[in-house]
């Protein structure tokens, strides 16, 4: 087991370059399913739930190759289950549910139980796969979809659900007749999968609005695409540079889609400036203090609340934070308490009060988002901080630690206790 060791109290500078999306990655990976042949994906992140989301397709049946550039051959499935074993450790396996049903007209898949960030259930997925026509069954903890062929239905969400979105809108792509999703969740990373899907030859229109149309097609072919840059990376990495008072150029991302992180960067004091597809942050002295509500997109993202909360407990004076879309986001609160910081949880808001100085401790991380809020905390801390848990860390982030030392960071990984 490793842990992160940062000496802290170091300016970040120079230049970093974004890695591919991990949440487009992961249903592009899954979206191989729905066609005969074999798909080309550039630009995909080496990361663990990448690395879990390939080893559920071989499992499949599918043949999976290379890294940064993948190939992945769906020609031959045989078999239709993602197991527990998967699905617990990475919940977006349930992506491969509605290609499987599409294209096979079966699949089961583990049903999720509860994880760290929320209960997270997939009962809209389910509700939009029974709406196409899909008889679905619960045995022994398992969800056992089947149908001769999808059939289009208007489907209205409950909430915005971005897997479920990708998810029906990968099985809708094959059904016989149109399909139209209401409520639907706008993120980049849907409209991604529209592209994709299009590209094969899917026919789908309205992607990154509320309302989607899907007009069923025969047949998907593969393709050769690169997967858009990580807007949850590029932020993290923004927050990295403001919170160390840094000046950084974060590179190959797309500014479009991180309009809300830059403006609470900027309402916070931070200078942000886009250039082309780029952009530098440079952290003022003074931070000013800030409320944040997460919402879906192109609502502030809850993927970034963690990293913010670092930003906003530098500021003077108190600063809300709201989080909307799960229930149970703010477990570095207390490691940030441990830190130094003056933060109260009431319900789905938390208080935080600065200006705090970090000061270095051992502190765990507890989910992805969590981890990276606590190596943010370490790079602006007094002395020395170990985060423990990073495997949380590698889920989701590309050389992390290594791009932070390209900007003059002190960090290092290490063999360490659990
Ligand atoms: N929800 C339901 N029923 C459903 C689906 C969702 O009640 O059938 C609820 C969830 O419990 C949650 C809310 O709706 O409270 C939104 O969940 P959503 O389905 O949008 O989340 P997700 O698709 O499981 C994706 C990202 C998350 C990101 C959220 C919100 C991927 C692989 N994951 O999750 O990313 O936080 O959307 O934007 O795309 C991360 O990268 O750290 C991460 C957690």
């Amino acid at each position: 087991m490793y842990k992160i060791v940062i000496r802290g109290g170091h300016k970040l500078r120079g230049e970093v370059r974004v890695s591919g999306a991990k949440n487009a990655a992961l249903p592009i990976l899954a979206s191989s399913l729905l066609a005969a042949g074999r798909s080309t994906y550039r630009n995909v992140p080496d990361l663990g739930d990448v690395v879990t989301m390939k080893k559920l397709l071989r499992q499949l049946g599918a043949k999976v190759e290379g890294d940064g550039s993948t190939t992945v051959d769906s020609t031959h499935i045989t078999n239709f289950e993602a197991p527990y074993e998967l699905v617990k450790t990475m919940r977006a396996s349930a992506l491969v549910l509605g290609p499987l049903v599409g294209r096979y007209g079966q699949a089961r898949v583990s049903l999720p139980g509860g994880c760290a960030i929320g209960a997270r259930p997939i009962d809209q997925h389910l509700k939009g796969l029974a709406a196409m026509g899909a008889r679905i069954e619960l045995e022994h903890g398992l969800v056992n979809a089947r149908a001769k062929r999808l059939h289009g239905a208007t489907i209205v969400f409950d909430m915005v659900t971005v897997t479920g979105t990708e998810n029906l809108m990968m099985a809708a792509a094959l059904a016989k007749g149109c399909t139209t999703l209401e409520n639907a969740a706008c993120e980049p990373e849907v409209e991604e999968m529209a592209r994709v899907l299009n590209k094969m030859g899917a026919r789908i229109r309205g992607a990154g609005t509320t309302l989607i149309t899907i007009e069923g097609v025969d047949e998907l072919h593969p393709l050769d695409h690169a997967v858009i840059p990580d807007r949850v990376e590029a932020g993290t990495l923004m927050v990295a540079a403001a919170v160390t008072r840094g000046n950084v150029l974060v590179k190959d991302c797309l500014p479009e889609h991180l309009d809300a992180v830059i403006a609470k960067l900027q309402a916070a004091g931070v200078e942000v400036t886009v250039e082309g597809d780029a952009v530098r942050v440079l952290g003022r002295r003074e931070i000013r203090p800030a409320d944040i509500a997460t919402r879906p997109y192109p609502g502030f993202p809850t993927d970034m609340q963690a990293q913010f909360m670092v930003l906003m407990a530098q500021a003077r004076g108190q600063s809300v934070l709201s989080e909307n879309i799960f229930e149970n986001r703010f477990m570095h609160v207390p490691e940030l308490r441990r830190m130094g910081a003056d933060i109260v949880v009431e319900g789905h808001t938390a208080i935080v009060r600065g200006p705090t100085k970090f000061k270095g401790a051992k502190v765990m991380a507890t989910d992805l988002r969590a981890s990276a809020c606590l190596v943010l905390a370490g790079l602006a801390a007094e002395g020395t901080t170990e985060v423990l848990r990073v495997y949380h860390l590698d889920r989701g982030y590309e050389h992390l630690e290594r791009k932070l030392r390209g900007l003059g960071a002190d960090v290092r990984r290490v063999k360490g206790e659990l």
